[in-house]
């Protein structure tokens, strides 16, 4: 046995073994898939009701089980969120129209390991600005999760977000944040996408969590719609989002959701 299995760290946070990793692989790979695999239903006219029914179908077709059915009443296998909308969009029998950009949220359990990530599509053409919010936001997240080892801290992760995001005069949502997974889909801490170097929890080896960053392009203030899930800008500015489920390993990080099949450009084109 490891000396740090089973452990739970002062602040919470759980402490994975070794093969746990692999259970997190199954799942994250699964929902990566599903989110390769709804590329081709995304154009103008379609509903973001029918995306998520298919993406229940892909679940029950994989014989996976999706996390957010019934999770604190929530009724859907995803979560879209459309322009403006920051997340938790609620799918609906709303048709996307040309130039419309959207964040699709997969949470999946195999095994009874959750992967947890999410992308940006757009509907018949991307603008210009659309385009630049949603790079951005990508190069953003993968810039949290270069943070990861052993030894920085969680701040080091929301630091690297926040300088590069407001480097690009964009700014980063506060009110939302990634969060611990692995036999549990929201378990401490708390990843905030903003931060100070050298502040939070010590990375340790073993540690399983998301990375979810929203990134607006105008102020980062949102309000919860009267649905009580639905999270918008205040100001309307558009919103991106992307999210990975990722692992600290000995030197660095393992990210349990990435594309087969490298598909993270919103035209996949
Ligand atoms: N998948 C979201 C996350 O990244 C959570 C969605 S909870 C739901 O944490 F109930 F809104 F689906
Ligand atoms: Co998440
Ligand atoms: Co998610």
């Amino acid at each position: 046995m490891r000396k740090n299995d089973g452990r739970t760290t002062k602040d919470g946070i759980r402490i994975y073994q070794q093969a746990d990793y692999a259970g997190m692989h199954v799942a994250g790979e699964l929902a990566a898939r599903i989110l390769d695999d709804i590329a081709a239903h995304i154009f103008v006219g379609q509903t973001t009701g029918e995306i998520d029914r298919l993406i229940t179908k892909m679940v029950e077709d994989a014989g996976a089980t999706s996390a957010t059915i019934g999770y604190k009443g929530y009724q859907h296998a995803s979560c879209i969120s459309v322009n403006h909308v920051v997340c938790h969009g609620i799918p609906s029998d709303k048709k996307l129209k040309d130039g419309d950009i959207l964040n699709i949220d997969v949470t999946v359990i195999v095994d009874g390991w959750f992967g947890d990530t999410s992308r940006m599509y757009v509907a018949g053409k991307l603008s210009r600005k659309a385009e630049r919010l949603i790079q951005i936001t990508h190069d953003a997240l993968m810039k949290g999760i270069e943070a990861v080892k052993p030894g920085n801290t969680f701040g080091d992760i929301g630091h690297a977000i926040q300088v590069y995001a407001e480097s690009q005069r964009m700014s980063v949502v506060r009110d939302f944040c990634g969060h611990g997974l692995g036999e549990v889909f929201h378990a401490p801490p708390n990843v905030l996408h903003y931060g100070r170097p050298g502040t939070g929890a010590m990375l340790e080896e073993g540690m399983f969590f998301t990375i979810e960053p929203m990134i607006n392009l105008g102020r980062p203030e949102t309000k919860v719609l009267a649905d009580d899930w639905t999270a918008v800008t205040r100001d309307k500015s558009l919103s991106a989002q992307f999210e990975h489920s990722i692992g600290v390993t000995a030197d660095g990080f393992e990210i349990f959701t990435l594309s087969p099949g490298g598909k993270y450009h919103p035209t996949y084109g």
